[in-house]
């Protein structure tokens, strides 16, 4: 059976894995609404973050800044955004009908479906504190040369977009390191290479995980993960490698837990998260474009698990796996920019 809501009632405090003994839990509601695609005049497209003017960053600064300023306990506020990660990813939940069994979304098969629709909600929220509904939400164009640094519009210490707990010596211009892992730390004289050669292994690594280690559903989106099962069942490539490096790349090493973005708890507390998450999201997409068998699950199972997500009205909606499948029903695109790793062979 498809993996059920969480059960709200039962939100443990605090979660189960969580490194720090905090309170994930979303205000509480019984008043659940099903989903439905929203009305729109024309898409919002996500622009890539290195590419955006100074009008774009006044709009997602002030938008931020609104989100930031609602009381905690307002589901749409920054920081209830953030818990949803925190719930959702450290044992904050439990299945709906199975009081025993945890409810986590990484490594498995609901892992890039899940955070479609978690920033579906947090995109759909800034549009309607700043009252435009054609808002889009940047991403994080780490696939691309250009965009191999942490966005600039995120690291101006006085904007709603920054966040302290990061990786001092990652600030831009230093490029990224998509295969960085903690045992990257300290690896010789040799590290880091120079730029032109992490841009290389960059665009290796990205090729190497799109199209060689993804010619399936499962190698891609990960293992099945159904009702009642114990969460963790295995991860597909695009989850392991980047997106678990520039989690780890991203958090300060310097804090106890790597926080912000090197922890599931905490990653959601930095604005740059979202940014990562919206370029996962591109990739899939993209790599439905690929060829081959490289087409989303048909498993009923996946196609009809459910999430709980607060909207801009502060409703609580249900929304189903199959129902993100086309991110342009639910009102949005990405801006086309070169795919460069497409012809990077390793
Ligand atoms: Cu839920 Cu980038 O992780």
């Amino acid at each position: 059976a498809p993996v059920p809501i969480p059960d709200l009632t039962k939100c443990v405090i605090p979660p189960s894995g969580a490194p720090v003994p905090i309170n994930c839990c979303p205000p509480f509601s019984k008043d659940i609404i099903d989903f439905k695609y929203p009305s729109f005049e024309k898409l919002r497209v996500r622009p890539a973050a290195q590419l955006v003017d100074d009008d774009y960053f006044a709009k997602y600064n002030k938008a931020l800044e609104l989100m930031r300023a609602l009381p905690d306990d307002d589901p749409r506020s920054f920081s209830q955004q953030a818990k949803i990660h925190c719930a959702y990813c450290v044992g904050g939940y439990k299945q709906l009908g199975y009081p025993e069994i945890e409810l986590s979304v990484h490594n498995s098969w609901l892992f890039l479906a899940f955070h479609r629709w978690y920033i579906y909600f947090y995109e759909r929220i800034l549009g309607s504190l700043i009252n435009d509904p054609t808002f889009a939400i940047p991403f994080w164009n780490f696939d691309a040369p250009d965009g191999m640094q942490i966005p600039s519009i995120f690291t101006n210490p006085n904007s709603s977009l920054y966040d302290l707990k990061r990786d001092s010596r990652h600030q831009p211009p230093r490029i990224i390191d998509l295969n960085y892992n903690k045992d990257t730390e300290d690896p010789g004289p040799n590290y880091p290479p120079s730029a032109e050669q992490q841009i290389k292994d960059n665009l290796t690594l990205m090729h190497k995980q799109m199209i060689t280690n993804s010619k399936t559903c499962i190698l891609f989106h990960g293992s099945p993960y159904r009702a009642g099962q114990a969460p963790g069942k295995g991860h597909g490539a695009l989850e392991m490698s980047p997106h678990n490096n520039v989690h780890i790349w991203s958090g300060d090493a310097k804090q106890p837990y790597r926080e912000d973005m090197g922890n599931f708890y905490s990653s959601g507390r930095d604005p740059l998260f979202y940014a990562l998450h919206a370029n996962v999201d591109r990739l899939w997409s993209i790599w439905k474009t690929l060829g081959g068998k490289r087409k989303d699950p048909t498993d009923d199972d996946w196609l009809e698990s459910e999430f709980l997500f607060y909207d801009e009205n502060k409703n609580l909606v249900k929304v189903k796996v199959k129902d993100g499948l086309d991110g342009k029903k639910l009102g949005y695109d990405y801006q086309k920019v070169d795919i460069p790793w497409i012809n990077s062979k390793p």
